[in-house]
């Protein structure tokens, strides 16, 4: 293993303002499910700047050491990543708010409805699902910019793309969660917050 960090620009820019909407709705002190952390950055500055919160990092078994990487540094609080395959098992703790970044447009959409329908199982009941990302409102993109990163993630992959706010919404609706707060942040990125 090599023992260079993964590291992401896009991670350093947003974490701030993900910080600042964390701090708005997570301020009960619990535990919190961070789905798909890619390089651990998230995990090790936002669990340093929310010590009220028990912070679990997950991902695909691939990305743990690179995420073990940057939770040795001094400030992080977060736990051992946890292995997570959002189609496959999830552990069997229920937690007080999941958190994922970044992961909607990456994972197909059956992929994201099952995150949401195994996610609102393992959410406590007054508990909140924040996901940071792009999504489309009204069918509509909301930039050039993400129609431009649209169109390069379905040539990487058919199954990837930005997906549309209201569909997010309605596959909560199912599972009985629905849409407290949507925030703008930059970069034409949002993050909603179901409960
Ligand atoms: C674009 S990266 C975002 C990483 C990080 N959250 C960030 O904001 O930089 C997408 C992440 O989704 C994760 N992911 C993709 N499919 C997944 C799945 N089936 N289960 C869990 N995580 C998945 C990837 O491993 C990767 O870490």
């Amino acid at each position: 293993m090599t023992s260079e960090r993964p590291f992401s620009q896009a991670c350093e820019n947003n974490k701030g303002p993900i910080l600042t909407v964390l701090k708005t709705h997570c301020e009960t002190p619990g535990t919190l499910l961070e789905i798909g952390a890619g390089t651990g950055q998230h995990a090790a500055w936002l669990s340093a700047h929310l010590p009220h919160l028990v912070w679990q990092p997950s991902d695909v078994a691939e990305n743990l050491p690179g995420v073990r990487l940057w939770l040795s540094d001094p400030e992080s609080r977060a736990l051992d990543p946890l292995t997570l395959d959002v189609g496959r098992e999830w552990p069997s703790a229920r937690f007080d708010y999941l958190f994922t970044a970044n992961t909607f447009h990456i994972m197909s959409a059956e992929l994201v409805e099952r995150c949401i329908e195994e996610g609102c199982k393992h959410l406590t009941e007054a508990g909140r699902f924040l996901i940071y990302g792009p999504f489309n409102v009204g069918g509509q993109f909301t930039s050039e910019s993400n129609q431009a990163f649209d169109q390069w993630l379905k040539e990487i992959d058919p199954l990837r793309g930005i997906r549309d706010r209201e569909w997010i919404e309605a596959a909560f609706a199912r599972h009985g969660r629905t849409l407290l707060a949507e925030h703008d942040l930059p970069a034409n990125n949002k993050v909603l917050v179901f409960g």
